[in-house]
């Protein structure tokens, strides 16, 4: 397929801020919409992202990077005019050494996105899409898939709480200031540059170690995984086909697969693809592998497939392809989507 704005993005849409574009996620925004010729201003702090992951399309003339950081609430008014969707993605995703600083969820997440918002509303930027997680539903996700519609929504990381508060004041902003907003609660993301999570702590454990793989945890996480192209063409599905409406200015969506992966599964498949299948899995922990941890999370995703999308592959699949992909194997290279 072509590569044309109107494929992704509807035309009103002429230029995109998008905060965190540096990191994980971000950066593959940047791989998809480069070359559409949509404009994209790159807000980032670099406190994770990596300019390697975006150098190749910095000259680019549609392009353009600015350090800086969603705490400068100045700077976002000066900078966010003249954009007609924000792509919120910068926060704190350092979730295991939140225990350690919860106000990093306090300022990257909740007042972060508080300042984004007032900047949009002083700016009359309208529309915005959202990275939540499924980390706002705690342990209501542990054992049975929950929906959107579940609650009380009461967090059990500080990382969490950022997201649900974020959603809050995205909600009320929309109803009070006439914002839209596209909101989405991830489930696990995963494929190349990755810098945490589970598949990248095997990896670094096995390079450091091939001859035992260490689980953390009481070998019961299971979660659902899924690649980070699906989790763009969902987030952009959503925004081109999901109509917001002046009673409904903003709607959550949980976006994944309906299907989970067992954390011993990921530990078998990234022994299998480094050739290390005869190298124990030995399981150390407790039921919590740290503070806030949720190793269980189940949720359904109907909500988003009665409006027409669903992933691709399922999580097992997606983790054996960003296993790869972490490794440099060839044959794993993002699909034009
Ligand atoms: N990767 C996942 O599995 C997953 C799951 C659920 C939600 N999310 C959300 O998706 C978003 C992107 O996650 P990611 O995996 O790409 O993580 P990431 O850490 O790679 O990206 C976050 C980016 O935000 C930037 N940033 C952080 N604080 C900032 C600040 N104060 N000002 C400006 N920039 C700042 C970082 O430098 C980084 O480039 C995050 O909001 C995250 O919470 C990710």
């Amino acid at each position: 397929m072509t590569l044309t704005q109107t494929n992704l993005i509807p035309p009103h849409v002429k230029r995109i801020f998008l905060t965190g574009g540096a990191g994980f996620i971000g950066s593959h925004v940047l791989d998809l919409l480069a070359d559409t010729g949509v404009g994209i201003t790159v807000y980032d702090n670099l406190s994770n992202g990596r300019l390697e992951y975006i150098n190749r399309h910095l000259s680019k003339q549609n392009i353009r990077f600015l350090k800086g950081d969603i705490l400068d609430r100045e700077l976002l008014v000066e900078e966010i005019k003249n954009h007609e969707l924000v792509w919120h993605l910068a926060a704190n995703t350092d979730i295991i050494n939140s225990h350690d600083y919860p106000a990093r969820d306090l300022e990257d997440g909740i007042v972060g996105t508080f300042n984004i918002l007032d900047a949009m509303r002083r700016s009359g930027v309208r529309d915005m899409i959202f990275a939540s997680s499924g980390a706002v539903y705690g342990n209501l996700a542990a054992e049975e898939p929950v929906t959107e519609a579940i609650g009380p929504i009461l967090p059990v990381s500080t990382y969490g709480a950022g997201k649900a508060a974020s959603e809050a004041l995205i909600s009320s902003f929309c109803h009070v200031y006439g914002l839209r907003a596209w909101i989405y609660r991830f489930g696990n993301v995963i494929g190349a540059r990755m810098t945490h999570g589970v598949i990248f702590d095997f990896l670094a454990r096995l390079k450091k170690d091939p001859s035992r793989l260490v689980v953390h945890g009481d070998g019961r996480q299971e979660k659902n995984y899924f690649l980070v192209e699906e989790c763009l063409d969902g987030m952009l599905y959503g925004f081109r086909q999901v109509p917001m409406t002046e009673d409904q200015p903003c709607d959550v969506f949980n976006l994944g697969t309906s299907t989970i992966t067992r954390v011993v599964d990921i530990a078998r498949t990234v022994l299998d693809e480094m050739g290390l299948i005869s190298s124990p899995i030995v399981i150390e922990g407790t039921k919590k592998a740290w503070p806030g941890d949720q190793p269980r999370v189940h949720f359904r995703v109907d909500k988003f497939a009665v409006l027409g999308w669903t992933s691709r592959l399922d999580s097992d699949q997606s983790v054996r392809i960003a296993v790869r992909r972490m490794l440099n194997k060839p044959g794993s290279e993002a699909w034009v989507l």
